[in-house]
């Protein structure tokens, strides 16, 4: 089977004498698999995601991701990397309110060198997909919370990133929007899509995710295990 990621070892310390915030973890993700990551505040949840995303470097053990051994390397090729192959949606969105909710999503593709005939074309198949098209010339803070992270999923996706991680990307949401980013990351998985979900929500958890794994104090205290999909 093809992994996505393959963590081996893997811990995170920030105080050389103190325990490991993460780990030491070893943790494969395949392709296609929706991975829930729950646990409480503190638990060490966006330090995997940032550690899985090359935005953080571990203390111990090897990381590699879309079959690349990631751990060592510089800030210049881990944002290359980043680029191509990963996509991040977060709790705030991290969207650029002074860009238009088309340039949102091309930017990344406009980082890579793509031109802007091609990304516009992907930017509205994604819009069209997402249900965000009449939105496009918008700037983002005129859109509901719920839109906005449909914006942020989108830039996440225009460069078809082997991997999308998303950390809590409903906290920020009322109800309704959440439920609807939850119907969107499970249309995304259903399409083949790997996902990593930070969720502390166990209902978001399982709606969207076919394995669920449960960090506390940096360990892997459940693993629903891999494969069935859904
Ligand atoms: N830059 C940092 N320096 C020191 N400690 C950190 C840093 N980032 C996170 N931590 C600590 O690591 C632990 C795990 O944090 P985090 O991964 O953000 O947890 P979660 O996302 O599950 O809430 C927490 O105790 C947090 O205080
Ligand atoms: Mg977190």
């Amino acid at each position: 089977m093809h992994h996505v990621i393959e963590l081996e070892g893997v811990a995170k310390r920030y105080d050389s004498g103190g325990a490991p915030v993460l780990g030491p973890l070893t943790l494969s993700v395949a392709k296609g698999e929706a991975l829930a990551v729950t646990g409480p505040s503190g638990s060490g949840k966006s330090t995997l995601l940032n550690l899985v995303a090359g935005l953080d470097r571990p203390t111990e053990g090897s990381v590699t991701v879309a079959g690349r051994r990631i751990d060592r390397w510089g800030e210049r090729a881990l944002a290359k990397f980043r680029r191509a192959h990963i996509g991040m949606a977060f709790q705030f969105f991290n969207l650029l309110d002074d860009l238009t909710v088309t340039d949102n999503i091309q930017l990344p593709a406009r980082l890579t060198g793509i031109g802007r005939r091609a990304a516009e074309a992907r930017a509205d198949e994604l819009m069209e997909m997402l249900g965000i098209q009449k939105h496009a010339r918008a700037h983002p803070g005129r859109l509901s919370g719920g839109e906005r992270q449909r914006v942020g999923v989108a830039r996440a996706l225009v460069n078809r990133p082997e991997l999308l991680l998303a950390d809590e990307p409903t906290g920020a949401l009322d109800t309704a929007s959440g439920h609807d980013v939850r119907d969107l990351l499970t249309d995304l998985h259903r399409a083949g899509q790997t996902i990593v979900l930070v969720t502390h929500d166990p209902a978001l958890a399982a709606a969207c995710a076919t394995r669920t794994i449960q960090l506390v104090d940096g360990r892997l205290a459940l693993d629903t295990g891999a494969g069935a999909a859904r």
